[in-house]
């Protein structure tokens, strides 16, 4: 490594990010497998490695492993059937990353590399924070979920932003795809409306869309600005920040808990009504802070949000009604079905490979069902009811 040999706290932190990739023996078979990006060989192997280590660390290790490319290049682009055009984006496939992957924006080129049509960073927010005491996130194998309690642990804005910058260069140095940005607030905030503000003229000009995260259940009050009026007032001010950005100005979405009650979803469904043609859409959804019955993992009354498995239904559920409430006039990125995938790729043990194979699966149903694009597909299931 020619790096190696040169000196500074650059070079060390790079030695210090190798060693966490490396540790284990990367051997020259397993680097032309994971380049190669062999289905099996992940299955069987790189998958399970990870699976050595406690959450937190493969988590850390992957996103490593992702900042320095050190993921394999999807081989097929996806079928054309598959693209889209939502709030002014064009999204070759609808299958992307959801947010607390790439918290800090370290591995957004990684993971367009290998195959996400787009990356969601963060959350981030304004002052850096440590986020809560480990450990904060557990596997619960038997449920195929894990638990988190991160409590949005960030680098801050200056920081992320910095690393993202070089994303408004023209002509663009980076690996092209979409890359939205999902603020948080600080845990000591006094005034939680004005770091989502911040957010939004920090990022405006870098993001192709920034997303109003306001339902990760680990910080205290978040979730309590789902409430009508407070919304209200939250949209009214990010919306007005958003509009003062010059020149392009970038589709801001709101993401929402799986927890709500019905007048919960009615309210949200009102003030979003009202506001559709400033607002991008609906993010659907963050973790639950329920625990459904069926579990079965020893982790399963550890306190934080459940994601994986047995947050599938109530995400559904969640979808399924907002677009009702909505009547379809506001556009919804479902997490935990079709669409921003994380955990599946972890714990389905298959990795990476597994973006191409769900985006050739779902090529495959959308043409046998005699879909010529995924947007005829929209809202499918409603329409067929009604
Ligand atoms: C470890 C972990 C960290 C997460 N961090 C964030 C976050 O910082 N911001 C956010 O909006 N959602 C975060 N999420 C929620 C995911 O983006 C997603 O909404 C949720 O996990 C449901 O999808 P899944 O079941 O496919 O994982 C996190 C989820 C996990 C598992």
């Amino acid at each position: 490594m020619s790096g190696a040999a040169k000196k500074g706290p650059g070079n060390l932190k790079l030695l210090k990010d190798a060693f966490i990739i490396t540790t284990g023996g990367t051997v020259m078979f397993a680097g032309h497998q994971i380049y190669k990006g062999n289905e099996k060989f992940y299955k069987e192997y790189v998958m399970p490695f990870f699976q050595l280590f406690d959450a937190e660390t493969s988590h850390k290790m992957a996103v490593k492993a992702a900042k320095y490319k050190l993921v394999p290049k999807s081989k097929i682009p996806p079928h054309p059937v598959l693209a889209s055009r939502v709030f002014d984006r064009d999204f070759p496939s609808p299958v992307g990353l959801a947010a607390g992957f790439d918290k800090d924006g370290e591995a957004v080129d990684g993971m367009l590399k290998m195959g996400f049509s787009f990356v969601e960073v963060g959350s981030v927010t304004p002052n850096p924070q440590p986020g809560n005491e480990k450990p904060r996130v557990f596997r619960l194998k038997e449920d195929k979920a894990v638990i988190n309690r991160y409590g949005f642990n960030s680098e801050g804005h200056d920081k992320v932003y910095n690393r993202l910058k070089v994303r408004e260069v023209e002509p663009p140095v980076v690996v092209p795809g979409i890359m939205g940005v999902n603020l948080g607030k600080n845990k000591t905030s006094s005034y939680p409306v004005e770091d989502y503000v911040q957010g939004v003229r920090k990022f405006g000009k870098v993001a192709d869309y920034l997303v109003i995260n306001i339902s990760s259940p680990n910080t205290p009050g978040l979730r309590a600005m789902q409430g009508k009026d407070m919304l209200d007032m939250l949209l009214e001010k990010v919306l007005s920040e958003r509009d003062h950005i010059r020149g392009r100005k970038p589709p801001l979405l709101v993401k929402i808990a799986p927890d709500l009650t019905d007048q919960d979803k009615i309210d949200i469904a009102e003030v979003v009504l009202n506001r559709k043609e400033s607002l991008g859409g609906l993010i659907i959804s963050n973790t639950t802070v329920s625990r459904p019955d069926s579990l079965k993992s020893p982790h399963k009354d550890e306190v934080g949000g459940l994601s994986g498995e047995p947050l599938k239904d109530l995400s559904t559920k969640t979808i399924s009604d907002m677009y009702k409430l909505t009547e379809g006039k506001v556009p919804i990125i479902g997490v935990g079905g079709l669409v921003q995938v994380k955990m599946l790729m972890i714990k389905s043990k298959k990795g990476p490979p597994v973006i191409g194979k769900i985006n050739r699966e779902l090529s495959e149903l959308l043409i046998k069902d005699g879909y010529r694009s995924i947007t005829e597909a929209v809202g499918a299931n409603h329409k067929t009811k009604s």
